[in-house]
């Protein structure tokens, strides 16, 4: 065992889905230094085929918050939207053709909600939310999707919920002979 894993684990306990956020804005800061860490995430092929659009002016998060109809998100101080593209992510052509934009897009996600989490602030995975609508909104161009919208803010309170994950047994086994 060692620090670092330590640490990892007491970072991915941290982060949890946070639905409730404080008046208290993200600062910009905070804010590209979460991107900064989303930038080192790896991608299949190393071709990143991604682009994080950064909201937090009133109107364009209202824009945003009309794709997700749902009350807590309008307590968000800011989002960060992954946007995947289809013509730069590498696709397995020597054999399905399996295009990667959404394997690459969640570990970038990722990155963000852990680096927030690392930073104290709250963060909440969304992908319930109109794609079609959101592209219309922000202009996207063709081979640009919406992949995920990620709620940042101050949590409004204190402490972690109870992780309820399926034991390690259930999800791992050892292909040992
Ligand atoms: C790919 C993905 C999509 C998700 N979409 C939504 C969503 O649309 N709305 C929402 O409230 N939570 C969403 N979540 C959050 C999950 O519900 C949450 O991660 C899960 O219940 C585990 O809880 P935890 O994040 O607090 O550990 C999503 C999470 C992932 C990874």
């Amino acid at each position: 065992m060692t620090t670092e894993y330590r640490q990892f684990l007491a970072l991915s306990q941290a982060r949890y889905s946070c639905r409730l956020y404080s008046d208290e804005p993200v600062s910009d800061e905070h804010l590209r230094l979460i991107a900064e860490a989303a930038r080192l995430a790896p991608s299949a092929c190393n071709r990143q085929p991604w682009h994080l659009l950064i909201v937090t002016d009133a109107e364009r998060r209202q824009a945003l918050t009309s794709c997700y109809g749902r009350d807590w998100l309008q307590a968000a101080p800011a989002f960060i939207a992954i946007i995947g593209n289809h013509a730069e992510a590498w696709h397995r052509e020597a054999y399905d053709g399996k295009d990667h934009t959404d394997v690459d897009a969640a570990i970038i996600t990722e990155h963000i909600c852990l680096a927030a989490a690392s930073l104290g602030i709250g963060s909440c995975w969304i992908c319930n939310f109109d794609a079609e609508r959101f592209s219309d909104l922000f202009g996207l161009g063709p081979d640009l999707e919406p992949i995920a919208i990620v709620a940042l803010g101050h949590p409004a309170k204190e402490g972690t919920p109870e992780k309820i994950r399926k034991p390690l047994s259930d999800i791992a086994s050892w292909q040992k002979l």
